[in-house]
C-alpha cells in the first residue's frame, strides 16, 4: 500500500491552476523532497495531501483512505492520528510552554502515558531543559525543533513539512533537515519536505520539482 497515492489530483483558484494533475505515488518509509520556485503550487499540494484544502478535480489515496470522500469530522480525526505538519513559521502556541506545545496534540486526541511520550520526546531530541519556556524565549531553530517535537507527539504515520528552514540560518537549516531525515530513519516515518531552500537537497535525495503547477521526478 501507498501512503500516499495521488491520481491527477488538480487544484485551481479562480479558474487558475494551482496544482494540475498530479500523480504521484509515495512508499510508506519515504522521505521526499519538493523542491520549486516561489508560486509553483508546492504548498497547494502539501495542503490537498494533508486534507487542509479540497481538490478542484482528481483523488488523493492516504495509506488506502479516499479523503475526499471524508466528512469534515472524520478528515479532522483522520489529519490528528495520521499527519503532523511543521510550518514555515513553526505555528506554536506563544502562550503553552515548550512541553505544553508537544503535548497538545495527544491531548486532543485523548491519549493515555502523555507525561512518558512528552519526556522521551524531549529526552531523546536534547531538549529536556527548555521544557518550560515559551517560544518568544526560543531561537527560530530551537522553535523549529520544538515544532517537530509537537508534529512527532501523537506518533503519525506522516509527516508534511512545509519551507521548515526558510527563516533559520545555515547552521539551523542543516540542523532541520537532518532531524527530518533521521525521523525518517530510525521512526520509519513517511516523511515530505516542501522546500527551495539548497540545504534540503544535501539531506533529501529523492527529489521532485514543481514548475508552473505541473511536478515531475528529477
Ligand atoms: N487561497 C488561495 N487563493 C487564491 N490563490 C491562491 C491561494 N493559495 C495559493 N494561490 C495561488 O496558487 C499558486 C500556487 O501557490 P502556492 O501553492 O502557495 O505556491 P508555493 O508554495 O510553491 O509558493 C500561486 O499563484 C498562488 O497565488
Ligand atoms: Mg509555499
Amino acid at each position: 500500500m501507498h501512503a500516499v497515492e495521488t491520481v491527477d489530483l488538480t487544484k485551481t483558484y479562480n479558474g487558475v491552476y494551482a496544482v494540475q494533475n498530479v500523480s504521484l505515488a509515495v512508499d510508506e518509509g519515504d522521505l521526499l523532497l519538493i523542491d520549486g520556485r516561489s508560486g509553483s503550487g508546492k504548498t497547494t499540494l502539501l495542503k490537498l495531501i494533508g486534507c487542509l484544502e479540497k481538490a478542484t478535480s482528481g483523488t488523493c489515496t492516504i495509506f488506502g483512505k479516499n479523503i475526499d470522500a471524508m466528512t469534515e469530522n472524520e478528515l479532522s480525526d483522520f489529519r490528528l492520528n495520521t499527519m503532523g505538519f511543521i510550518f514555515q513559521d513553526y505555528n506554536l502556541l506563544p502562550t503553552l510552554t515548550v512541553y505544553d506545545n508537544i503535548e497538545l496534540p495527544l491531548l486532543l486526541a485523548g491519549k493515555e502515558g502523555r507525561k512518558k511520550r512528552v519526556e522521551d520526546l524531549l529526552t531523546a531530541f536534547d531538549m529536556s531543559h527548555l521544557r518550560d519556556k515559551r517560544p518568544d524565549e526560543l531561537s527560530g531553530g530551537e522553535n523549529q525543533r520544538v515544532a517537530i517535537l509537537r508534529a512527532l507527539s501523537n506518533n503519525p504515520h506522516i509527516i508534511l513539512a512545509d519551507e521548515p528552514s526558510s527563516n533559520l540560518d545555515i547552521g539551523n537549516s542543516h540542523l532541520i533537515h537532518e532531524t527530518l531525515s533521521s525521523i525518517n530513519k530510525e521512526f520509519g516515518v513517511t516523511v515530505i519536505v516542501v522546500s527551495h531552500d539548497p540545504i534540503s537537497r544535501i539531506h533529501i535525495t529523492k527529489r521532485y520539482i514543481m514548475t508552473e503547477g505541473v511536478l515531475r521526478k528529477e
